[in-house]
């Protein structure tokens, strides 16, 4: 597994408050009323763990199984768990992929927020037939995708601006397809003092485009999308 994002994990949340202020909202509606007595909720790639506090926030019973393989995102999302009295007491910090992770016996739901592109339909099937075994009906699966579903030219444009002191910072994406269900992704993140560009990050990903539809083929299950990026999975 390459890890993407060790090297701009500094970026992932100045820039992600934008988007999450408007998605945040939808994933805690979708969770909201989950049976948490099952097992714990996993968040898988749970990255800085903007949704390990959603969940936290809307199941207030639920254990969290937070599995994140960045050294770099799993740093902010320590830091932000150790913070919090509540999530501190319920929330386990897992470092492995999906493609390695363990799991417990029984899980009550599960939230997968941009990472189900970074495996390929083997990767996929597997970690669906280890979910599925341990999952109740009827307990959701959140689903996060980009919102491009099949490989298509993306022109540069700007994701996200966010200030912080005397800097700007400043997220740009463009991609281009790099298999026939494949894209490749550039981004770049510039930090600006007024006009001048002070630092430049490269990154570039490799994320198998499909939807929500794709997935319900895939698991048998029944999709419902909530937004082109997010949709549930439900048996
Ligand atoms: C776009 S970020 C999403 C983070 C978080 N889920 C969120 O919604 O803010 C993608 C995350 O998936 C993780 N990731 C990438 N490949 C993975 C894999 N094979 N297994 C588990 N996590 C993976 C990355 O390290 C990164 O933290």
């Amino acid at each position: 597994m390459i890890d993407y994002y060790s090297p701009t994990a500094e970026f992932y949340d100045l820039v992600g408050v934008q988007h999450w202020s408007q998605s945040d909202p939808l994933l805690a509606a979708a969770l909201a009323g989950t049976d948490t007595g099952s097992g714990p909720v996993l968040d898988l790639g749970a990255g800085t763990g903007r949704a390990t506090a959603v969940i936290g926030r809307v199941l207030p019973d639920a254990r969290i199984l937070a599995v994140e393989p960045s050294p770099g995102m799993r740093a902010a999302l320590t830091s932000r768990v150790v913070r919090d009295e509540d999530l501190r007491r319920r929330v386990t910090v897992v470092a492995a992929s999906a493609q390695e992770m363990e799991l417990p016996d029984r899980l009550s739901g599960a939230v997968i927020c941009g990472v189900l592109g970074y495996l390929d339909r083997s990767e996929r099937a597997e970690l669906w037939g280890r979910l599925l075994d341990r999952l109740p009906a009827g307990a959701p699966i959140l689903v996060e995708l980009m919102a491009v579903s099949a490989p298509q030219s993306v022109a540069p444009m700007r994701i996200a601006r966010q200030t912080l002191g005397e800097q700007d910072y400043e997220a740009w994406l463009s991609g281009e397809p790099c298999g026939p269900d494949r894209m490749r992704w550039a981004a770049t993140w510039r930090v600006l003092r007024g006009s001048r560009v002070v630092r430049e990050v490269d990154v570039t990903h490799e994320w198998y485009t499909f939807g929500i539809e794709d997935l319900a083929a895939e698991t048998g299950l029944t999709a419902k999308r909530i937004t082109p990026e997010l949709g549930v999975l439900v048996r």
